[in-house]
């Protein structure tokens, strides 16, 4: 299966960019280079000078940024994709040297990219995660690359009934137990699971919702968008009170395909500023909480689920469904006719 292109994809969180710096990263098998120019404003270039093919992140940014220099020969081009600067010669800058720009925003903590047809990249289209506005949120951040196709990542997070069975600090029967609603809004997808009257409650989740003793209402709300942008709002409350009293942990789960077989993976976890200092200190251990989770029991599954599929198409091998698996399916089927779509 081909990738989507016309659609915003994080590229890096926006702490990834530092000024002065060129980064290099691969996405949907072309390797990129991204930098922030004079004014910080983030650009992507394709990472392949048209001279002779040197990767750009190997070469420097010139001019406070206003230009990347070749590392080769030289050559230095603008956030446009345009050569500025022509060393050789009579510095007359041949027509042919210019190199493929990427649209880019920064925008809720992460630079977001569109690798598809530039008359299209609308930035109203990036889905909405506006909890992760660093003006309003403290955003702890982390990402990690994981040897296995985009889209396991996203059915692991849209089947969140694993989750008693694989991640002990947060394993409740209740999870599997939870009434479950798989909704589509458009191209929107969700996956609601609401587990009432939890009473075998972990006491990290205990912690996290601040409810010491007694039953707690808990739920989980997967939002995705195309292709791999997922939201997830796990929220709790003592049992029998009304949700709109809980404590809401806001979380963003977004995937990018660096190629058919790796993927890289964003996530974060947002506390109001409202709340004060604390809001930094509850985001920074709060995402190094979930980092351990993620990466010695998500990363390994979904990297051995990969290899037990051998590249096969997921529907080709006829997978067993089970009922957690409505909200992934029905993604999986929109992604799909959505690259059908785009195709034609
Ligand atoms: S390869 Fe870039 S200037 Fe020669
Ligand atoms: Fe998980």
């Amino acid at each position: 299966m081909s990738y989507l292109r016309n659609a915003w994809t994080v590229a890096a969180w926006a702490n990834e960019l530092e000024p002065g710096k060129l980064l290099a990263r691969t996405l949907l098998d072309e390797p990129l280079v991204f930098y922030r120019d004079a004014a910080g404003q983030p650009q992507a270039l394709l990472d392949r000078c048209p001279h002779r093919f040197a990767p750009l992140s190997m070469g420097r940014l010139c001019d406070g940024g206003a230009s990347v220099q070749c590392p080769y020969h030289g050559l230095r081009f603008d956030g446009s994709g345009a050569c500025v600067h022509n060393p050789h010669g009579d510095g007359r800058v041949p027509a042919a040297a210019r190199v493929r720009s990427y649209p880019v925003v920064e925008r809720w903590s992460a630079i977001w990219i569109w690798m598809g047809d530039l008359a299209c990249a609308d930035a109203a289209l990036i889905p909405d995660f506006s909890f992760n506005d660093p003006a309003h949120w403290a955003v702890g951040t982390g990402s990690m690359v994981v040897d296995a196709p985009y889209e396991l990542e996203v059915d692991n997070i849209l089947d969140l009934s694993h989750i008693e069975f694989m991640h002990p600090l947060f394993a409740s029967e209740a999870v599997r137990r939870a009434e479950v609603t798989c909704e589509q809004d458009g191209d929107t997808v969700w996956c609601k699971r609401f587990m009432a009257d939890d009473r075998e409650v972990p006491d990290f989740i205990r912690q996290v919702f601040q409810v010491n003793e007694g039953p707690v209402d808990r739920w989980l709300h997967v939002r995705w968008n195309a292709p791999a942008s997922m939201a997830l709002w796990a929220g709790g409350v003592a049992g029998g009170r009304p949700t709109e009293q809980g404590i809401v942990s806001q979380q963003a789960h977004c995937f990018t395909p660096e190629s058919r077989e790796r993927t890289r993976y964003f996530y974060s976890i947002a506390f109001p500023r409202a709340m004060g200092p604390m809001a930094e200190e509850l985001a920074g251990q709060s995402v190094a909480a979930l980092r351990g989770p993620f990466e010695n029991e998500d990363k390994p599954i979904v990297e051995a689920v990969g290899r037990r599929m051998g590249g096969a198409a997921l529907f080709d091998l006829k997978p067993v469904l089970l009922p957690g698996d409505a909200a992934a399916v029905r993604a999986r089927r929109l992604l799909h006719a959505m690259i059908e779509k785009e195709r034609a």
